[in-house]
């Protein structure tokens, strides 16, 4: 009998010790590690003998060999397949995570039903509810009569025997995968071990069968998937669904993906009878616009292959605190940072005594640099007390020195702001840019922007006036 040997996981990052300690070296948290059966055990349990076989010769196979591959499965909501980059791809593993009813187990339930009734076998495992509050759950959102199969169920070893009784399925939804529990692993439900152990066996079911496993994983309240980092590692896509709970929109993003773009949006609104599609997001998100206030700024951005125009808004206020605030929704702060300090050094348009509030409306997150010149222009709008034309769109890097950078897609932007009524857009000085029917004004500087913004200088001026000979 094979000495038995253990080692101790981190259950926040996944690192292993070989002796219990305080503190994790891998991630620096403390108490996180758990004694675990080591890799060796848990084969024997498995298998009931030993691992120690002879592995078998493979014959090697060259990479412009045919090959036989199944066609996606498209699930018809067009922004779910979108973001799995043209839909699911028989046998891979898809882990979907979400803040606690951001609407995770409604966009797998609606999807669960569209595929069966396409023709698809579905099987639905819930470890979280009782079947029949899935079931009210389906009837509100008009699919209790789709063929989806319903299991409550969380051990692993019931669900792979259910599943390998009945027909092959197309699609398995596992929801959630930290309720899972599976005897393989010797721990608490929950914990890394246990949660790792049971997608393993739900992820080779899903490479043997063909079927595509969708598991739910929950955030934590650092924004990370529960626990286990080591679970996206392990499938092949990794989606997330968010969005402001305050706001019906919710926001699937893809991660990772190993069969298409990760930079692909799908942008839903919660309605009472579920997720409805939102098939052209920038006239959601620039719905209730006021265009007669000084601070709002329309940006023209790209989310994956498709443009959406979002407001930027900003609001700078003369500040009572010693360290003034800087408070950012859907941005980043370090990049405000930098735009600020952009304007002082270059622009001379000092804020250092300022409040400023910058968001971007409808709970939308940007992550693009190229939104760096409709902030300025939010934040030289409301420092000036100045409206600006509610007709233009804004986009722009903004480099150190003070100029502003060509980015990428100038022509689609251009195109989706005419397409809503945009008549004018100011751009990075680049050449070729097609206007698609906005009147194109090119900025080099953004002291530029500055002048055109507010040519008459601010109120309380700190900053200087432009020399008045023009
Ligand atoms: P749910 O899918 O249960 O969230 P998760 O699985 O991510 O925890 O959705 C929960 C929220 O969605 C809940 O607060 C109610 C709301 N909701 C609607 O507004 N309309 C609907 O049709 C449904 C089914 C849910
Ligand atoms: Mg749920």
């Amino acid at each position: 009998m094979a000495k038995r040997q253990s080692h101790f996981v981190c259950q926040e990052c996944g690192a292993v010790h070989s002796r219990w300690q305080g503190k994790c070296e891998g991630c620096g948290s403390w108490n996180t590690l758990v004694e675990e059966a080591s890799a060796e055990d848990i084969m024997t349990k498995a298998t009931g003998k030993a691992s120690r076989t002879k592995g078998k010769r493979l014959s090697l196979s060259r990479l412009d060999e045919p090959i036989d591959e199944a066609p996606r499965i498209l699930s018809g909501i067009g922004e779910f397949d979108r973001v799995t980059g043209g839909g699911l791809v028989p046998g891979s593993a898809v882990l979907i995570g979400g803040d606690p009813g951001i609407g995770k187990s409604t966009l797998l339930l609606q999807t669960a039903a569209a595929l069966s009734r396409a023709g698809h076998h579905v099987v639905y495992v819930t470890g979280e509810e009782a079947t029949a509050q899935v079931q009210l759950r389906a009837r509100r959102l008009g699919a209790d009569t789709a063929p989806v199969s319903l299991a409550a169920e969380t051990s692993v070893e019931t669900i792979l025997e259910t599943l390998a009784a009945g027909p092959a399925p197309a699609l398995v939804v596992i929801d959630s995968i930290q309720t899972l529990h599976t005897s393989i692993a010797e721990a608490a439900p929950g914990t890394v071990t246990q949660v790792r152990a049971s997608a393993q066996a739900l992820i080779r079911y899903a490479k043997l069968s063909g079927a595509v496993v969708i598991l739910v994983g929950h955030v934590t309240k650092d924004g990370q998937l529960a626990g286990p980092r080591v679970v996206e590692h392990m499938v092949d896509a990794v989606l997330t669904f968010d969005g402001d709970p305050s706001h019906a929109f919710r926001l699937l993003r893809g991660v990772k993906n190993r069969f298409g773009p990760t930079d692909e949006l799908g942008v839903f609104e919660m309605t009472g009878g579920g997720l409805a599609e939102v098939v052209n997001p920038s006239e959601l998100f620039l719905g209730e616009r006021d265009v007669s206030s000084p601070g709002a700024a329309v940006f023209a951005g790209m989310e994956g292959t498709r443009p959406l125009l979002v407001e930027v808004q900003a609001l700078v206020a003369p500040s009572r605190l010693g360290t003034p605030r800087r408070a950012v929704i859907g941005w980043d702060s370090a990049r405000l940072s930098m735009v600020l300090a952009v304007l002082e050094a270059r622009c001379g348009l000092v804020l250092s005594s300022h409040d400023i509030y910058l968001a971007v409306a409808g709970g939308m997150r940007i992550a693009e640099p190229a939104a760096d010149l409709a902030v300025a222009a939010a934040l030289i709008s409301s420092r000036a007390g100045v409206a600006l034309p509610g007709d233009l769109v804004y986009f722009g890097e903004i480099s150190l020195s003070g100029r502003v950078r060509a980015v990428p897609h100038s022509t689609g932007r251009l195109k989706e702001a005419a397409k809503l009524g945009f008549t004018g857009a100011i751009v990075p000085p680049q050449a070729g840019a097609e206007g698609g029917g906005a009147r194109v004004s090119e900025v080099a500087l953004l002291a530029d922007l500055v002048h055109r913004i507010a040519p008459n200088g601010f109120t309380d001026e700190r900053s200087k006036p432009p020399s008045g000979d023009d």
